[in-house]
């Protein structure tokens, strides 16, 4: 493979990690990156849908949008909600900022490692976060009750719980959020972020967005770039009793989503069937890959609910440097966590993608391995890590199908679920 040409020191820039855009400009031509940083379907939209946004460019960046009112309802009435319930903005990322403004006002809880804005948001703002830190020996999954106490000894007024959660992957069970949400009904706001929870296929019906609209405290966060693959269009929803989600709806300027997002938001109508086919190829895909890198000797594979896998490297292997080799000589962008909160460089969230681009992964992966000749470059039995594996997996979901699939009518259901 071509060197790229990427200068690398533009990875070295800033808390968050280069945008593709970035990337790109410093390219060689004819260069591409096959992209594991970040966390988008790549399933959706399906090439169809593309050609259908390309065809309606021209007007989409012409013309004024519906006003965000009209857009929200719409969608609302697509994901079979109750508008009141619903407010949409700019991506998650722009709700989180309002809750802040509006809902925090003086100390939130939340676990790390998880998505930096809920820390920086509202540390930015001088509010007190109170950080509780997840454990690796633990898979850095969340004991609710032992998070519940610590929000006590603190005090906290706000808290928020990322399901599934960002980097780690790990996913909590519908009835325990619940009992979560329940426990904590005095706060002044709960936040259950969603953002990623499409992607799970622990359970039929795993959002609580129909418990927290019937809450006086509790809102549910959702992303639609992540789920519909769609990150450059900045669009996401809460779910939240009418009053809190008419709160925030009233601050939002009244033309703040643009004429993508309402093409999308009418679009996604007649290609619910696509979309759920998208998620089941990557719950296919999360198996695979989980297994493949399971066969990396002395790579430990998180298992996930979501759209990455957190994976810990091998103790002589540098996160920071695999990155750049790996983008410089394999065109493959990935994300080392050592600029988040409660992780370190020894970890990388890799997202989930199909096989081809996995095996380039793998390769540029041992490649950069070899200089340490410690270990025997895979194990004896090479399927013997991937079944170890599978085995810390729940059981294989029922709906792992070949594409293109038949259509079933569980969009409706999951629909039914949500109103
Ligand atoms: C848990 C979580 N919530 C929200 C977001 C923001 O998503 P959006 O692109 O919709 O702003 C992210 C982004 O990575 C995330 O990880």
């Amino acid at each position: 493979m071509a060197r790229t040409g990427i200068d690398t020191s533009i990875l070295h820039k800033g808390a968050h990690s280069a945008s593709y855009f970035d990337l790109s400009r410093s390219m060689n031509d004819g260069a591409e990156i096959v992209d594991f940083c970040i966390p988008c379907n790549p399933y959706f939209p399906t090439p169809e849908m593309f050609d259908e946004l390309s065809r309606d460019l021209k007007n989409i960046l012409k013309y004024y949008p519906s006003d965000a009112a009209s857009i929200t309802n719409k969608l609302a009435s697509v994901l079979g909600l109750h508008p009141q319930t619903v407010a949409m903005a700019n991506g998650s990322t722009e709700l989180i900022t309002w809750i802040d403004h509006l809902l925090i006002k003086e100390s939130v809880a939340i676990p790390i490692p998880t998505f930096g804005r809920w820390t920086d948001q509202p540390l930015e703002t001088g509010k007190r976060v109170d950080m509780f830190p997840l454990q690796e020996r633990d898979g850095f999954r969340l004991n609710l009750e032992d998070y519940v106490r610590f929000i006590r000894d603190r005090g906290s007024r706000v808290a928020v719980v990322c399901n599934v959660n960002n980097p780690d992957g790990c996913y909590l069970a519908r009835r325990d959020v619940i009992r979560f949400m329940d426990a904590l009904g005095d706060l002044d706001l709960v936040v259950i972020d969603e953002s990623f929870i499409d992607f799970s296929d622990a359970e039929q019906y795993p959002s609580v967005g129909p418990d927290a609209v019937i809450r006086p405290n509790t809102v549910v966060l959702k992303s639609l770039g992540k789920n519909f693959g769609l990150h450059g269009i900045r669009f996401g929803y809460l779910m939240a009793n009418p009053a809190i989600a008419g709160k925030i709806a009233k601050v939002l300027p009244k033309w703040n989503l643009n004429s993508l997002a309402e093409k999308v938001v009418y679009m996604i109508e007649d290609h619910q069937d696509e979309y759920e086919d998208s998620l089941r190829l990557l719950s296919r895909d999360r198996r695979t890959m989980g297994g493949e890198l399971a066969r990396i000797p002395g790579l430990t594979v998180f298992p996930s609910q979501g759209n990455f896998i957190l994976v810990k490297l091998p103790t002589e292997w540098s996160g920071v440097a695999l990155r750049d080799y790996l983008v410089a000589n394999h065109g493959v962008y990935t994300r080392e966590c050592g600029n988040k909160l409660g992780m370190t460089s020894q970890f990388m969230r890799l997202v989930v993608r199909p096989t081809r681009d996995v095996d380039r992964l793998i390769d540029g992966m041992l490649d950069y391995g070899r200089q340490f000749r410690t270990r025997p470059l895979y194990e004896e039995d090479p399927l013997e890590p991937a079944r170890r594996w599978a085995s810390t997996v729940e059981d294989e979901p029922d709906n792992l199908i070949q594409y293109p699939a038949h259509r079933t009518t569980e969009y409706a259901g999951r629909r039914a679920a949500n109103g």
